[in-house]
């Protein structure tokens, strides 16, 4: 297979391309430049070109494919990467392509049968463009039908962290757009109160939204229809504004359905007055495969304060919004509401070094053998997920993967710190105990116990009281302790366990009246234990201390 990228010449400069030895037996992963209008993004950057190479392949970038994410055709060739003049050349070249828009119909001409495509493909909505690509007798992994709800998918979830960008993108859209500060203060000059910031929808893009107002200081209020995303949006800084109707808006997946005509309307009336109390409105609720719910009437932005922004982050998709103009920004009764439906690439570096850290983890499974050549195993519930076609075969739906689902199914790794369910562990530990098992348990516990007290000698009996209280003191606090909070937890807990130091301190004690004084070895051996002991328990609070601070507003 010809992989190597010629020499080529541009404007008086000679640039080789640089494939590497490997290239000879491994495939060539091919980076073309996106041609979609106004979209910065790239597939991969230098820093994972390095991690390709080491994984056997080779890899060539067309030439200036990263310029507007900031990586220059430079900084590819020292990672190792080829650069290859033009888009046909490229595509003519490279076994694998990886990309982040969907090819356009000329890209696709450029395609060539065995070639394996690795982007966004949107293959519900663009049926005639699965048609083309099964016509070309190519392998397409459309990453955005990877099935979200497995965990081990997660780390190669492109629609999270591309979402997660954009969620942070809003609000510093909407910072831009408003004409104060989100934090309060009290200076010289007068005190100025906080923003108040309302997220419609509590999504991968919601969530991260909320984490990053918070994090600006303003005062920020959240809803959504799933009612399992309220923990996130409290852990995160938000405060959970729930509807007043009964209804679970779950509709499996980590996703959301369509809701009855009585909860709407409470919906509305619930909207309408924050619109009238908030500065901020950034909306983000969405429903897979339908038009985005309307949740902004007209009414309500005429009611928001002169100077209020809206950032309808579902333009795209008809918009949360009725006044939304999709792409742009526009003033309407005093409010800005922006519609820009490139938010991710407007931060092109930080979303294109996410989606080709994707795009390795997915190319790591499907190179488990680090050679260089990839194996699509449709036996593999993620790899079959996202194939939607294998050498010409339209292979679009995937059947429901086998394995078991990631529990809570909404994948959230984008954002810091979710919170899972208050009261609850981790994993499979998390479960709630079937009540039969709790009652057996219960029984061998207190069978356990009588054995223990009518046999031990009473000295002992009094230790084992303390145990057994401070067993259920102890699971009792971490149980109710917020998970996001268990990391401080810990860092106290050790701080607190240099309570031993008392006993090193007994040792150092001068001897009691009549007493034997302890030998000098015990005496030394005992400061340092208590000098250890010291650096645990300062540095532990030290720790806890720090930790809390990220939490505090
Ligand atoms: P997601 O599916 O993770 O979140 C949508 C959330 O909306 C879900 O939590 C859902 O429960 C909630 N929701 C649905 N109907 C609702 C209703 N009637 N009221 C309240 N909440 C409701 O989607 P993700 O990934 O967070 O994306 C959110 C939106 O942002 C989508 O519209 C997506 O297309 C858009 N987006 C826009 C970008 C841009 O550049 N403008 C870039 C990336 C995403």
């Amino acid at each position: 297979m010809q992989i190597g990228v010629p020499a080529e010449t541009t404007a008086g400069e000679t640039r080789v391309a640089v494939i590497p030895e490997t290239a000879k037996k491994s495939l060539l992963i091919g980076v073309p430049k996106e041609t979609a209008a106004g979209e910065k993004r790239v597939a991969t950057v230098p820093d994972v070109v390095e991690k390709l190479v080491k994984l056997g392949f080779s890899v060539a970038v067309e030439s200036g494919a990263g310029d507007a994410a900031n990586c220059g055709d430079d900084t590819y060739r020292a990672a190792g990467a080829g650069i290859a003049a033009t888009a046909a050349e490229l595509w003519a070249k490279s076994d694998i392509v990886f990309k982040v828009r969907a090819p356009s119909a000329e890209e696709v001409g450029l395609m060539h049968e065995g070639q394996t495509l690795i982007s966004f493909i949107w293959p519900a909505q663009n049926p005639q463009l699965m048609q083309q690509l099964a016509a070309r007798k190519v392998t397409v992994l459309a990453i955005d039908v990877l099935p979200r709800t497995l965990s081990r998918a997660q780390k190669m979830d492109a629609l999270t962290s591309q979402a997660g960008v954009a969620g942070y993108r809003a609000v510093v859209e909407a910072a831009n757009a408003f004409g104060r500060f989100f934090n309060g203060q009290i200076t010289a000059a007068g005190k100025v109160a906080p923003a108040k910031v309302f997220i419609a929808g509590a999504g991968v893009a919601g969530l991260a939204a909320i984490g990053t107002a918070a994090s600006l200081g303003a005062i920020v209020r959240a809803n959504d229809t799933r009612a399992e995303v309220a923990d996130q949006v409290v852990s995160l800084g938000g405060e959970f504004v729930k509807v007043d109707y009964e209804e679970e808006g779950s509709g499996g997946g980590g996703y959301a359905k369509v809701m009855s005509e009585g909860f709407q309307q409470a919906q509305r009336e619930m909207y309408a007055k924050q619109a009238r109390e908030v500065d901020i409105i950034i909306t983000t609720a969405l429903i897979p495969g339908k038009p985005a719910p309307r949740l902004i009437t007209a009414e309500m932005v005429r009611s928001m304060k002169p100077g209020s922004v809206i950032v309808d982050m579902a333009a795209e998709q008809g918009g949360n919004c009725e006044l939304t103009e999709p792409g742009q920004a526009v003033v309407r009764h005093g409010v800005t509401i922006v519609g820009y439906t490139d938010l991710v690439s407007r931060l092109a570096k930080q979303s294109s070094t996410l989606y080709a850290t994707n795009l390795f983890r997915l190319s790591e499974e499907l190179c488990k053998t680090k050679d260089g050549v990839i194996d699509v195993n449709m036996q593999d519930d993620a790899i079959r997920g996202l194939t939607v076609t294998k050498g010409g075969e339209i292979t679009w739906p995937a059947p429901a993967p086998k394995s078991p689902a990631a529990p809570a199914a909404k994948p959230a790794a984008a954002v810091a710190a979710p919170a899972a369910k208050k009261g609850h562990g981790h994993g499979a530990a998390s479960e709630p105990m079937a009540g039969n098992k709790l009652a057996i348990m219960f029984g061998v516990a207190a069978a356990l116990f009588w054995f223990v007290g009518a046999n031990a000698p009473t000295a002992f009996l009094a230790h084992f009281t303390v145990f057994v209280l401070a067993c259920f003191v102890g699971y009792m606090v971490v149980w109710n302790v917020t998970p996001a909070l268990h990391t401080p937890l810990m860092s106290v807990t050790n701080a607190i366990s240099s309570i031993i130091a008392i006993g090193a301190l007994v040792q150092i004690a001068p001897p009691l009246a009549g007493g034997l004084p302890p030998d000098q070895w015990i005496r030394w051996l005992a400061v340092g234990g208590i000098a250890l002991t010291a650096v645990n328990m300062f540095g532990g609070f030290a720790v806890t201390q720090r930790m809390l601070a990220m939490f505090r507003k």
